[in-house]
């Protein structure tokens, strides 16, 4: 028999964890799918981290990192690119996750060869389309021509059919992070797994203190947003002796400068380079209270019973906030200085948070994504 080839493509750090649960379950079925991999290298060190984690091989790897990227050629590089991964390649389905440009025109490209798309993680708005910015409108985007959609949660799904979108082609599946996280953590703890990385972030948490693990990367933080993220952190840091800072600093240039220049030579303040999953993963679970901007965070804190404090002023993941687990705090210095304040002095408001509940699935997504691919698409 034929078997149907299934493109997944993706190109960053986020989109490889979450496409990882999902190609390994399309492997299972590699009987029928014949499952390619293309990545589009938007990211390269901390895509190739993920990469090395997981063991997921590689077919196709267009390498369109560059230095301090803008998103003009980004897209216009991956368009093409992948476009002739297409033409070369004439797929059945491409698989694309997310908010990312790589999966906006990556979309883009199998549309203009007539290519069924898949979108996982589909769904999730704003409606604000400069926050978060280009990716409330990229997934618009994806949304808007894909024919498959995998939407995380029901709230997703609704944002999808208010859209227009026919119901028998979205499909509420959990997100493929919390697979992911599942698999992550039973690996990690298993007594007979090692790391390298694990063991060097060990050595650097201190047992007498109270770890804030600190991440961040949104360009609509760029600037001002980012000045105050890193001015709040160094006030805690000072008045605090009692907490203990890790920021693994995003490799964008617009994060690591002022993230290096106003945070470096803090005795209990510790910038280290973007970790492999595993060891953050398990940085997450040594963790008091974890700051953020990030999306992936927000949806593995909750699930590991962690208050996350978003530094953002909205979010497209509000299902974690309803349920009390996360707190939008803004840029704003001192609106973040105060939220974690609170959260070291209030007990009470603690347990509230860190009360583990996870609206984000059952860790069954990547199946249930490919038993609807298997019951719904039909090749010509
Ligand atoms: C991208 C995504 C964002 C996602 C984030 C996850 C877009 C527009 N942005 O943002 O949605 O949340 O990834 O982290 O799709 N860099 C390196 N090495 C790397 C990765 C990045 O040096 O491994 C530097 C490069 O200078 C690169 C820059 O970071 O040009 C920006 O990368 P880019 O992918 O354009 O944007 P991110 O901010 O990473
Ligand atoms: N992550 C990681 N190493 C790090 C920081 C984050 O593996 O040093 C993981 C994190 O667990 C989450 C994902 O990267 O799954 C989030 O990526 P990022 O914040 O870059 O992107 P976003 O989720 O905001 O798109």
């Amino acid at each position: 028999m034929d078997r149907k080839k299934i493109i997944l493509v993706f190109g960053t750090r986020p989109e490889a964890i979450k496409m990882a649960p999902v190609y390994f379950e399309l492997q299972k079925n590699s009987h029928i799918y014949d499952v390619k991999v293309c990545l589009t290298g938007q990211h390269r060190t901390m895509l190739e981290q993920v990469m090395d984690f997981f063991k997921i091989p590689t077919d196709f790897d267009l390498s369109l990192m560059k230095e301090n990227q803008s998103l003009s050629d980004l897209s216009a590089s991956v368009l093409t690119e992948f476009s002739k991964i297409i033409v070369s390649e004439k797929p059945d389905m491409v698989l694309v996750h997310g908010d990312t440009t790589t999966s906006s025109m990556a979309t883009l490209a199998a549309y203009y060869h007539k290519i069924k798309i898949g979108h996982v993680e589909a769904g999730l708005r704003t409606h604000n389309k400069y926050s978060p910015f280009p990716e409330e409108i990229n997934r618009q985007i994806t949304g808007r021509i894909a024919d498959y959609h995998f939407s995380p949660t029901s709230l997703a799904e609704d944002n999808l059919l208010s859209e227009g979108i026919e119901k028998n082609k979205i499909l509420v599946t959990g997100n493929t992070v919390i697979d992911a996280l599942h698999w992550t953590v039973d690996l990690i703890e298993n007594n007979s797994y090692e790391d390298d990385e694990i063991r060097k972030v060990s050595k650097i948490i201190q047992a007498d203190k109270k770890l804030i693990l600190v991440t961040g990367h949104r360009r609509e933080n760029f600037g001002d947003g980012f000045l105050n993220i890193c001015n709040a952190m160094k006030a805690l840091a000072e008045t605090h002796p009692e907490i203990q800072i890790i920021y693994p600093v995003h490799l964008n240039p617009n994060v690591k400068k002022p993230v290096y220049e106003i945070l470096k030579d803090i005795y209990n303040i510790h910038l280290i380079a973007p970790i492999n999953y595993p060891a953050f993963v398990f940085l997450m679970n040594k963790s008091h209270i974890i700051l953020t901007d990030s999306g992936g965070v927000q949806e593995e804190g909750p699930s590991l019973g962690k208050p996350v404090l978003v530094m953002r002023e909205n979010t497209e993941r509000p299902e974690a906030v309803d349920a009390g687990t996360v707190k939008l705090v803004g840029t704003n210095s001192n609106s973040i200085i105060s939220s974690v304040e609170e959260l070291l002095t209030d007990d009470k408001l603690y347990t509230q948070m860190s009360t583990a509940i996870n609206p984000y699935g059952d860790g069954l997504a990547s199946k249930k994504i490919v038993e609807f691919i298997k019951d719904n698409f039909k090749k010509n």
